[in-house]
């Protein structure tokens, strides 16, 4: 059977590992969430490459977030609370009682992440009264996209964390393999960089359970085994952003925090992109059509504050909701190694 949506009324205030109370505000109002696209999609592109104009949009939409009343659902910090709660034990699996609802390291880290972002993304653009507004994505696997996007580096502005490596700035090459060393010089870090693309696009991903991870149905233990894009690059790139003179390497380095970046969301759509090039490479590459996946439902806060459910079934294309991706290059395609 499916995983069903958390009940928000039993959400642990107290229950989370870091500690935290990152429960959303309560509602016993929960609307089934059908969405009808209607206009034009929202291009998402990526952060290295945004205009002046885009970034003015940006910084102000995230600006009203993070000026909301802390109790609003839309505000910064709910939004980031809602990525703990989902990950940090604060709710237990609807119908078993002690046993934690996880997000991580199974087949729900994709569709998860997406419907986070589709209702961030519209509640920021609600907010600017944008509503072809899009999410940057953080395109780390192109060259000119390893390496912490400028327009979250600027310390005056909205998209600023001070809770990074500093050591991690611009020009530093993302490392995508934490294990591996100091590459001698820039181009070999590029090289490692699109050689571990690769293999977690193509070579480690030759099934969907290797790629999107391991079924997780009710009553199901929490992290059956993740696939191979949310081991890396996707963890180590949290990690490799997160300030490790921190406890937890906050704030990206560690799931309760790691929302409270703004440059979370960019690293996410990016993530989030990869499901789409991956379906894209081979015919053998696509969903699940187990309808314990497709079926397994969440709750998210809209940008008209309503409470939602919302199913696995109905995020399985991005255009279902309402946005796509700029074609960009794919440079690792033959970097086989
Ligand atoms: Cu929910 Cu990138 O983690």
């Amino acid at each position: 059977l499916p995983i069903q949506a958390p009940d928000l009324s039993e959400c642990q205030t107290s229950g989370t590992s870091s500690g935290n109370n990152c429960c959303p505000p309560y509602s016993a109002t929960i609307i089934d969430y059908k969405f009808t696209p209607t206009g034009k999609l929202r291009v998402r592109r990526p952060a290295h490459k945004v205009d002046e104009a885009y970034l003015a949009k940006y910084k102000k939409a995230v600006e009203l977030m993070r000026a909301l009343p802390a109790d609003d659902p839309r505000s910064f910090i709910q939004q980031a609370n809602v990525h703990c709660a989902y990950c940090d034990g604060a709710y237990d699996q609807v119908g078993f009682p002690g046993l934690e609802l996880q997000v991580h390291e199974s087949w729900l880290f994709f569709p998860f992440h997406r419907l986070y972002l589709h209702f961030h993304e519209r509640i920021l653009g609600k907010l600017i009264g944008d509503d072809s507004f899009a999410l940057p994505f953080w395109n780390w696997d192109a060259p000119d996209g390893m390496i912490l996007p400028r327009i979250y580096t600027d310390s005056n502005s909205s998209l600023y964390d001070p809770l990074r490596n500093p050591a991690h700035q611009p020009p530093e090459l993302v490392d995508m393999d934490l294990d591996d060393g100091d590459a001698p010089t820039r181009q070999k870090q590029i090289e490692r960089n699109l050689s571990l693309m690769y293999r977690q696009m193509v070579s480690n991903a030759k099934t969907t359970p290797l790629f999107m991870g391991l079924p997780y149905r009710a009553g199901g233990n929490l992290k059956p085994g993740a696939g191979s894009m949310e081991n890396s690059p996707h963890s180590s790139i949290h990690i490799w952003v997160g300030d490790p003179s921190q406890p937890d390497g906050e704030d990206m380095g560690t799931f309760y925090a790691a929302g409270r970046d703004p440059i979370f969301y960019a690293h996410h759509a990016n993530v989030d992109r990869m499901w789409q090039v991956w379906k894209k490479l081979s015919p053998r590459n696509v969903d699940f059509t187990d309808r314990d996946w497709l079926d397994t439902s969440f709750l998210f806060y809209d940008e008209d504050a309503r409470l939602v459910r919302v199913k696995v079934r109905d995020c399985l294309e991005p255009e279902m909701l309402g946005f796509t991706y700029q074609e960009v290059d794919i440079p690792w395609i033959k970097k086989r190694a």
